[in-house]
């Protein structure tokens, strides 16, 4: 994911703007660049500087240490490439004529826009989508000398996703910027204002932002700040001062990483979807410019991942065997990479990882380098990892860094970005467009679900006491919520050291039904999908020999509960998000057991959060 950061002050911006782009790097980086409207005094007064430079933000600063820049209006960009590969000419700002652009997103009909600046005498020198906005532009502004209404008039002709900052020589008090479907903030200062794709690059110089809604479009000068909506009607977006100590590296007002990460889904989960979702569909070029034509070529897929990492593959199967119609096979990276693996044609290799430096899955994905894959593609939560700097493709989920050792944040983002996945492949593959619109239009309201079931909070704690006094408990889950109960059972005995062991519901009566009794809890997720009255008979099993049920079920299902049946209710969901949603009362579970029990949460005995040894 790219990084945007602008500035209008009454002192020099170019330190403010580098400052911005170190603190936008970890979200990924190829090459990075700056444009600033110079006001040194010099025969160059009043013009565009731009420096740009491959590679991190250190090599930007290597830049501009010999070629300063200094001026009081300017924007800046940390680039992760997906239309052209990191050059120093693919490197953002891009520049028409007097006019200079930073983009984020993916302008989806990049390709007959520029057929028609090419027809109108516009030349290109990048490979990138954003080059097209800043012609696109100066183009309209040449007819009609109008600035914001060439902007305008350009913004209705994208589609896809962006946040963008412009400049122009012409107005070197104002800068502009527009968002639709990636983040954009304005920050307030005094006599100053500040653009941003994200409030962390700006905590430097201002805790006062206002959020831009999609579509917004503003005008800012160093005492003004315009803003309209997509209809070009004002509008009023409050100031509001910045609160969430979200991704800091401090705990914070939380007692534990791993409760403040839990915590932090909501934000992880809408920042890993900023950008890669159209209003109907997904924007598959995230993956690449040819990743269209990449996808369709994809027969089969592997997925190769340990731990938590390997929970996520396996709820996707469900969803890539069933939505995309296509076979999915799904293993730990230690086993796999030691055995001889039959890769049929035109087989995508997939690799998972928070980390992306787990030495079992980086091996896995070094050994299928030689087996014919089609290509290797990494889901992984760390931009700059071995895993991703290897694979062919990479997909990052933002998750922020994950401290506590249990996975949380990381393995629903994981989740978001296999959803992602497999609505893209079903799209490329000509699948239901209803589906595909609904897939999307879920994973949008997803982090508002997941709020609501943070609330459980209270009503689990009052259960994590009757819980922690077990020696082992069962989990049972049907379809996708298998994976599902597997993950919560991990968390169990990762932080609470309880044994705890996971069953598709349907193998009870083959064995783990021996082992219930009053003192054996069975913990069971409940959807109300296709498999829920099979899920029921499952539940009477285990009732009819004393053992102690506690179900998460969705709020439609029939709530009847007696002394030895607790149930706790989930909103409704879409049958797609549900598994990402019934997480989260899991996650709460283990914790709150963990936290009765005074174990070690952030760091339980015997385990790392990065297993770089084999
Ligand atoms: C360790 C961690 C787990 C994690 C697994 C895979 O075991 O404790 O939380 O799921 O490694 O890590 P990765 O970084 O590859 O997802």
């Amino acid at each position: 994911m790219c990084g945007i950061v602008g500035a209008i002050a009454q002192r020099n911006i170019t330190p403010i703007l580098m400052e911005g782009l170190r603190r936008l790097e970890y979200r990924g980086y190829d090459s990075a660049g700056i444009a600033v409207l110079t006001d040194d005094g010099s025969d160059k007064h009043g013009s565009m500087l731009r420096v740009r430079a491959v590679g991190k933000v250190v090599e930007l600063e290597n830049a501009l240490a010999a070629t300063p820049a200094h001026g009081h209006l300017g924007i800046a960009h940390t680039r992760w490439a997906t239309h052209g590969k990191p050059a120093e000419r693919n490197a953002h700002p891009h520049i028409s004529g007097s006019l200079a652009v930073v983009h984020n997103g993916i302008i989806e009909n990049h390709g007959p826009l520029r057929k028609k600046l090419v027809a109108l005498g516009y030349e290109f020198v990048s490979e990138t989508d954003t080059e097209v906005v800043a012609h696109l532009v100066a183009h309209y502004y040449s007819e009609t000398q109008d600035l914001l209404g060439a902007f305008r008039t350009a913004l209705n002709e994208l589609h896809g996703a962006y946040a963008l900052a412009m400049i122009h020589e012409d107005q070197p008090q104002t800068l502009y910027c527009a968002r639709m479907g990636s983040p954009l903030v304005i920050g307030e200062g005094s006599g100053e204002h500040y653009v941003a794709s994200d409030p962390l690059a700006l905590l430097q110089v201002t805790d006062r932002f206002r959020y831009l809604e999609e579509g917004d479009h503003a005008r800012l000068t160093n005492t003004q700040c315009e803003i309209w909506d997509r209809d070009n009607n004002t509008a009023v977006r409050p100031v509001k001062r910045y609160e969430h100590a979200a991704f800091s590296m401090e705990k914070g007002e939380y007692r534990h990483f791993m409760l403040k990460e839990i915590f932090e889904q909501p934000q992880a989960i809408s920042d890993t979807l900023s950008g890669i979702l159209a209003k109907d569909h997904v924007l598959t070029a995230i993956l690449g410019p040819d990743a269209e034509t990449r996808l369709h070529e994809i027969e089969n897929i592997h997925i190769v991942a340990c731990g938590t990492s390997y929970h996520a593959g396996l709820v996707a199967r469900y969803w890539i065997e069933e939505q995309a119609d296509m076979p999915c096979s799904v293993e730990v990276a230690s086993e796999y990479r030691y055995r001889t693996v039959v890769v049929p044609k035109n087989t995508l290799l997939i690799t998972i990882s928070q980390s992306g430096e787990t030495a079992d899955t980086l091996a896995a994905l070094r050994f299928a380098k030689d087996q014919g894959y089609l290509a290797t593609l990494a889901i992984c939560n760390v931009a700059g990892s071995s895993l991703v700097r290897e694979a062919d493709w990479r997909l990052l989920t933002h998750a922020g860094p994950e401290i506590g050792v249990a996975s949380t944040k990381a393995f629903t983002t994981q989740l978001v970005a296999l959803l992602w996945l497999t609505t893209a492949l079903a799209q490329v593959r000509g699948k239901d467009p209803e589906r595909i619109a609904s897939n999307v239009a879920a994973l949008r309201k997803l982090p508002q679900i997941i709020e609501q079931a943070l609330l459980l909070e209270s009503r689990i704690t009052t259960l994590a006491e009757r819980f922690a006094t077990k020696h082992h408990a069962l989990f049972l889950g049907r379809g996708t919520h298998y994976p599902i109960a597997m993950e919560g059972a991990l968390k169990l005995k990762e932080i609470s050291y309880i044994h705890a062991e996971a069953y598709a519901a349907g193998e009870l009566k083959h064995g783990p039904l021996a082992l219930v009794d009053e003192d054996m809890p069975v913990v069971s997720v409940a959807p109300s999908d296709a498999l829920l009255e099979k899920l029921k008979s499952n539940l009477e099993e285990v009732s009819a020999r004393g053992g102690q049920l506690i179900t998460f079920a969705c709020e439609t299902v029939d709530q009847s509960e007696d002394n030895n049946h607790e149930m706790i209710s989930l909103p409704w969901v879409e049958d797609c998000i549900s598994p990402i949603l019934y997480t989260i009362p899991l996650q709460l579970l283990s914790y709150h057991v963990a936290l009765v029990k005074g174990t070690d949460v952030d760091k339980p005995r015997n385990l790392a959060k990065s297993v770089t040894v084999e």
